[in-house]
């Protein structure tokens, strides 16, 4: 393949990949988006192959075939809940491969560089490794907390903000000796500045808990991002610097909208150590929480004429979204207002109930984001809250000394009658008891969700089945 036409190949994959992003930024049209990146994925691959650059292509397919099938393994066989550490893992591998490119190209620079331009390359490589080995190490321990091998409490060691600027000093001070030794030399310094970097990620990440994760994966998918770009410069490679432009800058953009759906600043995210969830708040044993049963709740569900579902990450674990989608349309059918009220960051990643609803053909039209949906609660009859916790949580707004304080939620407890299906009183993610379970108007209906949402279904669907024959019986008669 010629270098214009390889030019015009990625041109054409960068614009593929915009729209990929584009489209993956509403429900209804992320299959879509799905499809332009599969597609600009294939024309970067292809081109890529087909490049003057590359000669070997026994050595390309001995590690893109298994690749491709370890991928497609790995993508299918994960469950919806395990997503947020798939993410995490991917993005560890991206900044591994920033490391491995980095490494390389040092290793074997571009002859053609001189001057300047072999002083740029040094820096580029510097760079590139520093971020890719923050991104893999703080990836992989991220994945670990997510998964449960690490505790998902903030450690936060003794000095650790010091011990942080430390290192940093200590990189800086290596770039320094890195630039100005000669080639060989530089190695020493590269993999000490290796070190300390992966050291790094893992202090930084290990800092984080609860429910600071969803924001740190996604940091961390910029860093990967970055990585990319620089490894893009590295290798002289325009599409590679604009993918990874597009990943650095998205991962960022989202960054930045979670914590401001958690009332967080990003420094505060990554030096405050929130999450700890040593603490239990001061209405842990305040009231008590009323039990309830399937049939008491389905009365409440038939009496209203508003009912808003709040699902979270309980209804994901316990895969209740098809018999919710059901509930929805027979209390629909019976002309009740049915609406869907979704946290930004309820369930385990971005959009994680939205893709469930969607799964369960709930129409998009009903289901509404926290800011739509939090003035309505006073005007609501009867909200469902199904496996969340965290989300509605009003010791974010009513107790200013809980880690949650400021945070934004679904305030439910505003409603005539809130019904929480969970199997127990204990506290979500975050780790902080939520004194809603105590409030005179929450009922709790525990047990699995899928189990209690089911038995719902049932419920409604005999008594609607009943009173159509009542209906039809009442005709005849007449
Ligand atoms: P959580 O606060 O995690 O609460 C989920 C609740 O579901 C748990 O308290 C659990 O209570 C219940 N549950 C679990 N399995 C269940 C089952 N089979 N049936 C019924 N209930 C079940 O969920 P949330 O309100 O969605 O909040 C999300 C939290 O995760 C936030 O703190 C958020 O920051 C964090 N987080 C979010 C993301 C993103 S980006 N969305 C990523 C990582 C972390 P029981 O054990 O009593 O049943």
């Amino acid at each position: 393949m010629s270098n214009n036409l390889l030019t015009v190949a990625y041109i054409a994959a960068s614009i593929l990949f915009i729209l990929s992003l584009g489209g993956l930024s509403n429900p209804e049209t992320a299959r879509r988006g799905n499809l332009y990146g599969i597609a600009g994925m294939v024309v970067a691959l292809g081109a890529t192959a087909l490049s003057p650059q590359v000669t070997g292509y026994g050595v390309l397919a001995v590690s893109v075939i298994p690749a491709i099938w370890i991928g497609g393994l790995i993508a299918t066989r994960a469950a919806m809940t395990s997503m947020p550490q798939l993410v995490g893992l991917l993005n560890g591998f991206g900044g591994l491969a920033a490391v491995l490119v980095g490494y390389a190209s040092y290793l074997n620079p571009d002859a053609s560089l001189v001057g300047i331009d072999f002083t740029i390359h040094k820096v580029e490589v510097f760079v590139g490794v520093f971020i890719g080995s923050i991104t893999f190490i703080g990836s992989l321990i991220a994945c670990g907390k997510l998964q449960g091998i690490v505790s998902s409490k903030a450690v936060l060691l003794p000095g650790r903000h010091l011990l942080n600027i430390g290192m940093l000093a200590a990189v800086i001070g290596l770039g320094y000796y890195y630039m100005t030794v000669g080639e060989a030399a530089g190695l020493l310094p590269l993999g000490i500045m290796t070190a300390i970097a992966s050291m790094l990620g893992i202090t930084l990440v290990i800092a984080i808990g609860g429910a600071d994760m969803p924001v740190v994966i996604s940091i961390l998918n910029s860093y990967s991002g970055w990585g990319a770009a620089a490894a893009g410069f590295m290798l002289n490679n325009d599409l590679l610097i604009i993918t990874g432009a597009l990943v650095g800058s998205s991962g960022l953009i989202l960054s930045y909208i979670m914590c401001q759906a958690m009332n967080r600043s990003f420094a505060n995210v990554l030096l405050g150590g929130f999450g700890n969830t040593n603490y239990q708040g001061s209405t842990t044993t305040e009231g008590e929480a009323t039990p309830v049963s399937v049939e008491e709740t389905v009365d409440l569900l038939k009496d209203a004429a508003s009912v808003v579902i709040v699902p979270g990450y309980g209804m994901a674990v316990a895969q209740a979204q098809h018999a919710v989608a059901e509930i929805t349309q027979l209390l629909r059918d019976r002309g009740t207002q049915v609406r869907f009220g979704i946290h930004p960051v309820a369930g385990r990643l971005p959009g994680h109930m939205n893709v469930l609803l969607a799964e369960a053909n709930v129409p998009y039209d009903i289901v509404l984001e926290m800011d739509e949906i939090n003035d309505d609660f006073p005007s609501t009859d009867v909200v469902l809250v199904i496996g969340a916790n965290d989300t509605v949580n009003p010791s974010a707004l009513e107790d200013p000394n809980s880690p949650m304080a400021g945070m934004p939620v679904l305030e439910v407890w505003k409603s005539q009658a809130v019904v929480v299906l969970k199997r127990s009183l204990s506290a979500g993610y975050a780790g902080v008891a939520n004194p809603l379970f105590y409030k005179e108007n929450t009922s709790m209906l525990f047990g699995d969700a899928r189990a209690n949402v089911t038995a719902i279904l049932s419920q409604l669907t005999q008594s609607s089945t009943a009173s159509k024959s009542q209906e039809a019986v009442l005709a005849t008669s007449r």
